[in-house]
């Protein structure tokens, strides 16, 4: 008898069986191995093999901000997979088209990229920054010769693919993968700028772009001082040097903005900018933005994907994008934001010798300690709290953008009581 996955739930020799499968999945994450998600609702995640209750505070990695299981999402991706799953990029379809109006025209209204042109839609974060990378290094060609070359920043997160790994810092990531893409040069973003400003002069001619992360997100959760972004844009073009802003993570209301760059004054905003995670709420979609001066170096074949903006992703986009690009629930993202920073801080009072810093904006928020906190996470999951690390020492605090105050705070109680087993 046909059984309809996803709406039944699945009986617990099912889900031993299931969890009995791990030996199948190449090795290339280090899994709890007794943790099975098997649903979830607004910021609530359960394992019904352990029977088992987490308040989720990672949102798959600032992905589900709309939540888990929004009824809205899947009634979209129910009636649309109706209608038209795919069609590929030769044709237009309506709702690919609708979104990349959408967001163009958001973008503008609620303060980000000024100049927002175009749009490119793809599937994932990694392939949206490729395109970001390529259409850089497109508009340098037009100007010179060797102008192909990348600045990016120590404490970096791109992406897994050759060409976004070749702007990722973390040597961990790179070097067992031998030779990259050649020519990106990573620059430290806390020197000075006249530092920066320095080496993008001197190499100008080889320089095409440059990519940063507003709020540097599996680096640590770092913001990125708006004095040195809008310092680096001004460098940039004065050298012809395309600005490229990753929000892949920080993007979408996370920060408490439709994207981190509208905190900047406009003469700071970007060329082009890169968008996915909580485009889809969990449905693989990404987007990359750009201006009027990078659409005009593009040419037909300069690039392509098969599923981007596939009319079932870009239903899913058309209603987040309406759903967070609005003034009102970006407010109350933060406000809820400075609620949790607010704890947090308390809680960095009763344990300074252990908790080091505190940064974030809006509901991406990041609590470092003096050491990797990795007892801590487990703690908090064995009491109900699943939380995720960013660099080195950092818990990273990314919930459901429409996490409700009494999750917020069952959460935080999960892991205030965690953090006094841990270290008090
Ligand atoms: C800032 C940033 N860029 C790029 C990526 C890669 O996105 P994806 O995993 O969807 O390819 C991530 C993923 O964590 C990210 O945080």
């Amino acid at each position: 008898m046909l059984r309809l996955r996803g709406t039944s739930r699945l009986s617990s020799r099912q889900l031993k069986n299931a969890i009995g499968s791990q030996e199948f999945q190449v090795t290339t994450y280090a899994r709890p191995d007794d943790l099975l998600i098997t649903r979830g609702k607004g910021s609530i995640l359960y394992d019904d093999l352990h029977n088992k209750k987490f308040v989720d505070f990672t949102a798959g990695i600032a992905v589900t901000s709309l939540g888990h299981s929004n009824e809205s999402v899947s009634k979209i991706l129910c009636d649309q997979s109706k209608k038209l799953v795919h069609s590929s990029n030769l044709y237009y379809n309506a709702e690919c088209l609708e979104l990349s109006k959408k967001i163009v025209e958001k973008t503008k209204a609620l303060g980000g990229q000024h100049d927002c042109s175009k749009v490119f839609l793809c599937s994932t974060g990694t392939e949206a920054n490729e395109a970001a990378l390529k259409f850089a290094k497109k508009h340098g060609s037009l100007l010179g010769p060797k102008k192909h070359g990348i600045v990016a920043f120590e404490n970096s997160f791109h992406g897994r693919t050759m060409g976004a790994l070749s702007v990722t810092s973390n040597p961990k990531y790179r070097t067992p993968f031998g030779d990259l893409v050649p020519g990106t040069s990573f620059l430290n973003i806390q020197d000075e700028l006249s530092v920066l400003s320095n080496f993008i002069k001197s190499k100008k001619d080889e320089i095409a772009g440059l990519i940063v992360e507003p709020v540097q997100g599996e680096g640590g959760v770092f913001p990125i001082p708006a004095e040195k972004l809008i310092g680096l844009k001004q460098i940039c073009t004065e050298n012809d040097v395309v600005v490229i802003h990753d929000e892949i993570q920080c993007g979408m209301g996370r920060t408490g903005k439709l994207w981190a760059h509208a905190y900047l004054p406009k003469e700071a905003h970007p060329d082009i900018f890169s968008a996915a995670k909580a485009l889809g709420n969990g449905f693989p979609i990404a987007a990359t933005m750009v201006n009027e001066k990078i659409n005009n170096a593009l040419q037909v074949g300069d690039h392509g994907t098969t599923y981007g903006g596939n009319p079932l992703g870009a239903a899913v986009g058309c209603y987040v994008m309406d759903t967070i690009g609005d003034e009102k629930f970006l407010q109350d993202v933060v406000r809820k934001g400075s609620a949790v920073q607010e704890s947090l801080k308390k809680l960095w009072d009763l344990y300074p010798q252990h908790i080091t810093n505190l940064r974030g904006q809006g509901l991406m928020i990041g609590l470092e300690f003096a050491e990797a906190p990795k007892e801590l996470i487990k703690k908090c999951r064995d009491s109900g709290l699943l939380i995720i690390t960013a660099g080195k020492s950092t818990v990273r605090f990314v919930p459901p953008l429409t996490i409700t105050d009494e999750e917020i705070q069952e959460g935080l109680s999960i892991f205030e009581k965690a953090v006094k087993e841990v270290y008090g």
